[in-house]
């Protein structure tokens, strides 16, 4: 093998780019397993693979663009960490993680979370975080930016989301909007649980979110609302949990055909 090229991935970690020149010359290999996005100069074609080769004609100006490992963060806006809420995010979470993709779960429900203080400082600044350093929510906001796949789960109240959500919503929103749109072409899902009813109000709640924002909303085979009042009732709502379920797989197949694609 002979290096032909050297760059670096999206995070700035080092990758050389090596051919067999005594074998099939359409062949490169990068010396990591991330995804590589090669550019070829005269076609203009490119092509993402995985497992570090890739067929095709090969290019020394070819870039790492992708990323072996996806993350999606899953945000609870539950006070309880093991109520309904984690339970379904654990059920899509699950599938994730089958699928590769390394998962977070954050627990914003029950901390001391501000709301919006519409002081337009993160219009004046740009520098990616809330003025407001009082809480925690610059953690959760750069969790936020730096995953590949946003879910926000959330139990139903009084027929929307929790006001810790809500708080998360508009602030890492609105922090996203003024610094040129930082969840742009995330993949996003919401997932609520009710009781009785509301919910389908709650889950549009999450979901202007997603679309202001211009991110890839993911679907299931149903609205994603699972039925449970006490922790644990979620278990027994088969059709939540296979909703659950089913979206999880459909998030990491869509976050697996976005790899690499950051150009586009
Ligand atoms: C303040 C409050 C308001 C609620 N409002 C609704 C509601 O509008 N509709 C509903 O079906 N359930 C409502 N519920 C019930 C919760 O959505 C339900 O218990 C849910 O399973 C709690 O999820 P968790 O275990 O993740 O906290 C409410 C519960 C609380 C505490």
């Amino acid at each position: 093998m002979v290096d032909v090229a050297t760059t670096t991935d999206v995070r700035r970690a080092p990758v050389s780019i090596s051919v067999d020149p005594a074998a099939d010359t359409d062949r490169c290999t990068a010396s990591t397993g991330f995804v590589v996005l090669a550019d070829h100069v005269a076609g203009g074609w490119r092509e993402a693979i995985r497992g570090g080769t890739r067929h095709g004609l090969y290019t020394p100006s070819a870039s790492i663009m992708g990323r072996g490992t996806m993350k999606v963060a899953a945000f609870n806006g539950s006070p309880k960490r093991d109520g309904n809420t984690a339970r379904l995010l654990g059920y899509a979470l699950e599938e994730l993680e089958t699928a590769g993709i390394e998962t977070e779960l954050v627990h914003v429900g029950g901390r001391p979370l501000q709301g919006c203080l519409a002081c337009q400082k993160c219009f004046e600044r740009r520098d990616r975080r809330c003025v407001n350093d009082t809480d925690e929510m610059n953690g959760f906001i750069e969790t936020m930016f730096e995953a590949d796949g946003v879910l926000l789960g959330s139990p139903t109240y009084y027929a929307d989301v929790t006001s810790e959500m809500k708080a998360l919503i508009d602030r890492a929103g609105y922090v996203a909007g003024a610094n040129g749109g930082l969840l742009r072409r995330k993949v996003g899902a919401g997932v609520v649980v009710n009781r009785r009813s509301g919910g389908i109000h709650a889950f549009d709640t999450l979901n202007h979110l997603f679309l202001i924002s211009e991110m890839v909303v993911v679907g299931s085979s149903y609205w994603n609302v699972g039925i449970g009042l006490a922790p644990g009732d979620v278990d027994a709502d088969a059709e939540g949990v296979r909703t659950m379920q089913t979206l999880g797989r459909n998030m990491a197949w869509t976050i697996e055909r976005l790899a690499g694609q950051e150009g586009a």
